[in-house]
């Protein structure tokens, strides 16, 4: 398996200081107060040095995921399947490897056109985590698990046959669930596919079927416990963000959890008590039912 783990997102925002005021106050994110010529703020959660660097645009979304190889021979192997495959790589220059603190990546798209840096050799600087809303712990994995990563994305694949060859022939993800959820009467048939990365976490990307605005479903953070999920929704509704989905529990990560508004459109699930897996031992499922209670979706608009 090829990809360790979802390491990083960029995202574009009209408002920067929104996003991070977002990131901050209701997430609880750290802000690593980092200069940056082209005026990018960046989050982080854990002891890598950013998660989520957010950068000024005049659209909001998302610009790209980070995932992470082991080292520079794994990296070099991906980067030489994706060539084989006829896939246009574009090496990182080396200025922007060190503003995303990693030691050498290349950009490509996969064949819906999300684009992803494939990278390896993360600088860490240990700095703890010290959150302003006093969030104990993001979960990114520890001494037992190893990196898991920031959490997950789920990504617009209209073309999913296309994009489930990509990331499983090509990038070495597994599938770990396949969901077929129940629908409204009308509306167009809908697959998630669940895919893993080289780390215990459930899912670190899911591929969804269809078109989505700002080039991303949604994406993922996990906390310790109950009281910070419940504490974050509070923040949330004190703060006015849009609430997507009430608190539930899906089925195939277990994660409980909520989905709020980020400003700019980005859904983020906020949830505790995701499913680790051994994969030596595990048969990938295939779900009728996206979740064992709540989740009530709301969309706005
Ligand atoms: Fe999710």
């Amino acid at each position: 398996m090829t990809i360790a783990a979802i390491g990083y997102l960029r995202i574009a925002a009209t408002d920067t200081d929104a996003w991070m005021a977002f990131g901050t106050g209701v997430l609880g994110l750290m802000d690593a107060a980092r200069e940056d010529a082209a005026g990018a703020r960046f989050l982080r959660m854990d002891n890598h040095p950013f998660r989520f660097m957010i950068e000024p645009a005049s659209k909001d979304g998302l610009i790209a995921a980070g995932l992470e190889c082991r080292g520079r021979s794994e990296w070099l192997a991906v980067c030489e399947r994706l060539g084989s495959a006829g896939h246009t790589l574009q090496a990182g220059p080396a200025d922007e490897a060190a503003r995303r603190c990693v030691t050498e990546y290349v950009t490509v798209e996969d064949p819906c056109g999300n684009t992803l840096e494939l990278y390896y050799g993360r600088r860490l600087d240990y700095a703890p985590l010290i959150s302003p809303t006093g969030v104990k712990q993001f979960i990114t994995g520890d001494e037992y698990t190893g990196d898991m990563g920031f959490g997950h994305a789920v990504l617009p694949t209209p073309d999913l046959e296309a994009a489930a060859n990509f990331y499983t022939e090509l990038l070495g993800l597994g599938v770990s669930d396949t969901l077929y959820p129940p629908l409204p009467e009308g509306a167009p048939e809908t697959t998630i596919l669940f895919l893993h990365a080289d780390n215990p976490r459930q899912h670190s990307l899911a591929l969804y079927n269809h078109p989505y605005t700002g080039g991303v479903v949604h994406i993922m953070v996990e906390v310790s416990s109950l009281d910070e999920v419940g504490r974050a929704m509070d923040r949330a509704k004190t703060g006015g963000h849009p609430i997507l989905a009430s608190l539930g529990r899906h089925v195939n990560d277990n994660m409980c959890s909520f989905y709020v508004v980020a400003p700019g459109g980005i859904a983020v699930e906020y949830g505790y008590d995701g499913l680790l897996v051994d994969w030596e031992t595990y048969t990938p499922t295939v779900s009728t039912e996206g979740d064992y209670w709540g989740h009530e979706y709301n969309f706005p608009g």
